[in-house]
């Protein structure tokens, strides 16, 4: 099992109906076990959508099924999802 290392702030970006994107060289993404996945390309996007075939990473298929995201993190601004 890998040990997670110090905390540090990471940003984590929603991108409007696709994935989380990590854009940092010192995140490692593990399973529930803590065994990291090789990570081939950074920024880490991660799939939200639930139908990528490279979870837990994105593979675009988002795009393909139309996924529509929840709101915005401020539900009352004018930058909604796509309807
Ligand atoms: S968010 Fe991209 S495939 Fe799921």
């Amino acid at each position: 099992m890998q040990k997670i290392g110090c905390p540090m702030a990471v940003t984590v970006r929603l991108r409007r109906n696709g994935p989380y994107v990590i854009d940092s060289e010192d995140v490692t993404v593990v399973d529930w076990n803590g065994q990291s996945y090789p990570v081939m390309r950074r920024p880490i996007a991660l799939c939200r959508c639930g139908a990528s075939t490279t979870k837990p990473f994105c593979d675009g298929t988002h795009s393909r099924i139309g996924f529509q995201a929840a709101e915005a993190a401020v539900p009352d601004s004018e930058d909604k999802p796509a309807s």
